[in-house]
């Protein structure tokens, strides 16, 4: 029997893989269906205080590995979210619910976390990481906002909550974002939000393929994995699983998660490949990944996470 079970603040997940806040998450409809599906939890749509319609259209396009999107965090605001939770909880008691928070204020932030500690919402995930709120920097880039949202919401929230981060590239932002995630009662993060403000153009159009910021959107998929792969073993380094990790970028198979548990994951999220194979993405990978360590010999998650080998002798 393999275990590819997991706990997230203690709360256990029946498998390691399940959706990104983002992808097809904005209506009790499309969530239902994340709820039926092989997903191990019910991530929501990064909900602000006030319903959003999001960017102008075109603003999400498939790529040859990919995905761009420019959204603009559409969502049914915050008190939806938590309609949604309680209707979710009553039907698939069994699945755990997380509630995404993208406030764009501070004091936005705290009055919708404060809204869901009377909910039946599991875990909380935080996302400063999103690049395409027009008029606004990436929170996630910047360590004295974030610690001054943290210390906010960590104030208000009686729910265990993590963060959404974006992708870092240097080492010394590891450190100083870390600095400030350890002064707060942070349970996880997510390793990483798109990469941002990227630019994917029609040469045969000579435009843009998405509207929104001239064109400057999101980069998911594939093209991701590997900036998401350093993100996750270079934060599991640094929070020796005090802080979990959960991986997400460009899984879209047993194996793109093998690896992202080898590198500290203690769970997986999927994105684009949800948007672009549908619901039984969740199924395929999870049975991949067991098949995968039948074949190593590995029987549950523990055996090889953040065991990934040098090339030292
Ligand atoms: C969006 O709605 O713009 C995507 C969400 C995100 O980037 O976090």
């Amino acid at each position: 029997m393999i275990d590819i079970s997991t706990k997230i603040t203690g709360i256990k997940l029946d498998t390691c893989v399940f959706n990104t806040a983002g992808p097809a998450d904005v209506t009790l409809e499309e969530l239902e269906v994340i709820a039926k599906s092989g997903s191990s939890a019910i991530t929501m749509k990064s909900c602000t205080l006030e319903p959003r319609n999001g960017n102008p259209e075109p603003r999400y396009a498939d790529l040859e590995y990919g995905s761009i999107n420019s959204m603009g965090l559409p969502n049914l605001g915050y008190k939806a979210y938590i309609k949604f939770s309680k209707i979710l909880k009553k039907k698939y008691p069994k699945k755990p619910i997380v509630a995404s928070i993208s406030g764009l204020t501070l004091e936005d932030n705290v009055v919708i976390f404060k809204a869901f500690n009377d909910t039946p919402v599991d875990i909380i995930e935080f996302n400063p990481g999103s690049p395409n709120t027009i008029g606004k920097p990436i929170v996630g880039y910047d360590p004295q906002d974030l610690d001054r949202l943290l210390d906010a919401v960590s104030k208000v929230t009686k729910k265990p909550y993590g963060v959404k981060l974006p992708p870092y590239f240097d080492l010394v932002h590891y450190e100083q974002i870390a600095n400030v995630i350890k002064r707060y009662p942070v349970k996880f993060i997510t390793c990483v939000n798109s990469i941002g403000n990227g630019l994917v153009i029609n040469p045969y159009t000579e435009k843009p393929f998405i509207k929104p910021k001239g064109g400057l959107g999101g980069i998911g998929g594939k093209y991701i994995k590997f900036a998401a792969l350093a993100n996750v073993k270079v934060f599991s380094d640094i929070f020796k699983g005090k802080i979990q990790v959960i991986g997400v970028g460009g899984i879209y198979s047993g194996i793109d998660a093998f690896e992202f548990i080898l590198a500290g994951a203690f769970a997986v999220q999927i994105g684009t490949a949800f948007l672009q194979k549908g619901p039984g993405i969740f199924k395929k990978v999870q049975e991949e990944l067991k098949d995968f360590m039948a074949l190593k010999g590995y029987k549950k998650l523990s055996d090889f996470r953040g065991k990934l080998k040098t090339l030292d002798k």
